[in-house]
Parts: C-alpha cells; structure tokens; sequence
C-alpha cells in the first residue's frame, strides 16, 4: 500500500495540474513509483499540461462502471502512471462521482506514491480526494483571495483526517504586493515546503502540452519543483549551477543581439 497525496488549493487555477503533472515527473526521475490521477471529473484537464488527451479508456469509463480502472492507467513521461478524467461533456454525464473513492483505494493499493490533482471549490468531488488521500500539499498564490480559500481547504481537510504537508506557494514574485512566506505561514498555519517562480517557461510548456520539467529542466520553476520531490521524499538534489556569461559575451550580446 501507498502513500496518497492530495493536491489541492480551493480556489482555481493557481497551479495545481501544473504541480501534479511536474511533481509526478520529478518524483519518477527519482526512481519511483508514481501515479497520478485527475480527480477534477468535471474541468479535467491533466491530460492537456501531459499531451495525453484523447486516450480510449478514462476515468470517466471506470465511474460509469463500464472498465476497470486498470484500464485507464497509462504510462506518461519518465515512467510516471498517469489516470485521465476524460474531457468530453458525454464522459462526464455518466460518470458516477459516488464510485471514485473505491477507484482511488483500488490504485493505490497498485503504487508507491499515488497523487491525487484536486478539483477547486470545497464540493463532494473534493470532499472524496481529500478524505482518500492520507496527505494534502496545499498549493497557493501568495495573494489574499488564494489564502482564504487554501485556509477553507486545510481545514475540511483536517477534519476528514488528511494530515497536512504544508503549503506550496506557485507563481512567486508575479506581483510585488505579493505576500511573504512568512505571512502565507501564518495565515495558514503551516509551513510552506517550496516557493515555485512566476516562469514564463511553465505557461509556454502548457501550452505545448509538455510539462516544463521536460521541456525546460533546468527553468526556474523546474529546479523548485525538482527540489520539493527531493524534499518529499529524503533525498538530495543538487541544482544546477547558473552558467555565467563572460563579460565579452554579455557585452557583444548587448551591442549586436544574439551570439
Ligand atoms: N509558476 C508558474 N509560472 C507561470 N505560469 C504558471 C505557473 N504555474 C501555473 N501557471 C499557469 O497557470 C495556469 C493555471 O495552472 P493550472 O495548473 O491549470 O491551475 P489549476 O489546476 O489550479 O486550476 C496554466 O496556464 C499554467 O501554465
Ligand atoms: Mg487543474
């Protein structure tokens, strides 16, 4: 049996797709075993930042009752196993949401490190992952209105049992009123396990449908990510060291463009 990460945030696109999809990489590049599962039935979109859509069975399928979930297991990038929602309106009219909390304890009895991509909002659709997953990363932008939702998050989750990991703080240094680590700590009442970067890398890759941590390794927001599934797991990583540019070169890139 393994262990359950819950992704969540309660407000929306603040980076949880983007964390799941990354982390789940990060984590397989580091030899384990990892799924990851869009719990989002109704805005699924994980298969968008893998470039995964259009697979024949999804979870959509299995909570319809019409396939086993092994059915919707495919392999993604580095390995990692991914399960996709499914985004066609058809899918989602005869999924059965009742049934994913006996599909979510049917895989993870199948794997080392089982990641769960929440949906936002606080409705039964995230009520069920959060009280499947054992642990909850709580993603946030360091921004007011992103903190009362996470808060809201933290909360139902401890009450349904899910031990809190702390808070991944994305998007980091978009906005100068953004707020510190330390006042997100507070207000949350957790500690924040990693600052992921406003990254102009990680808005292209999903757009391209290729997560940054391919597409990108050594970008910023890559290295935070890299960093956190080392964290997560007790082991080492050591980032690359930032290439210096000679002061010729920076002076001819200056005066001419390129080189
Ligand atoms: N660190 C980042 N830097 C720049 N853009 C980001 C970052 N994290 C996420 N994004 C962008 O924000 C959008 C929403 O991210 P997503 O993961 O889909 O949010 P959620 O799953 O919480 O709704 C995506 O277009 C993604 O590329
Ligand atoms: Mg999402």
């Amino acid at each position: 049996m393994g262990v359950s990460i819950t992704i969540a945030s309660g407000k929306g696109g603040v980076g949880k797709t983007m964390l799941t999809s990354n982390l789940g990489i990060a984590l397989a590049q580091f030899g384990r075993d990892v799924t990851i599962l869009d719990a989002d039935i109704e805005m699924a979109n994980l298969e968008l930042h893998l470039g995964m859509e259009g697979m024949n069975v999804t979870l959509h399928d299995v909570l319809a009752g019409e396939a086993d979930v092994s059915q919707a297991i495919y392999e993604g990038p580095a390995g990692v196993k991914v399960v996709p929602a499914g985004i066609s309106l058809d899918g989602l009219r005869k999924a059965d949401p009742e049934r994913l909390e006996a599909v979510l304890t049917k895989v993870l009895g199948e794997t080392e490190i089982l990641l769960i991509d929440a949906p936002a909002g606080l409705g039964r659709p995230v009520v069920t992952a959060l009280a499947a997953g054992e642990q909850l990363l709580l993603v946030a932008n360091p921004e007011i209105s992103s903190m009362s939702d996470a808060l809201k998050t933290r909360i139902v989750a401890k009450k349904l049992g899910c031990n809190v990991l702390g808070a991944v703080l994305n998007r980091v240094g978009f906005d100068r009123s953004d707020l510190t680590l330390q006042e997100v700590e507070v207000i949350l009442e957790t500690r924040v396990l990693a600052a992921i970067p406003e990254d102009t890398e990680v808005r292209r890759s999903t757009a391209y449908g290729q997560p940054v941590i391919l597409r990108r390794p050594d970008s910023p927001a890559s290295i935070a990510i890299k960093k956190l599934a080392a964290d997560l797991i007790g082991e080492k990583y050591v980032p690359p060291t930032p290439k210096k540019r000679s002061f010729m070169k920076r002076l001819i890139n200056g005066l001419f463009g390129g080189v």
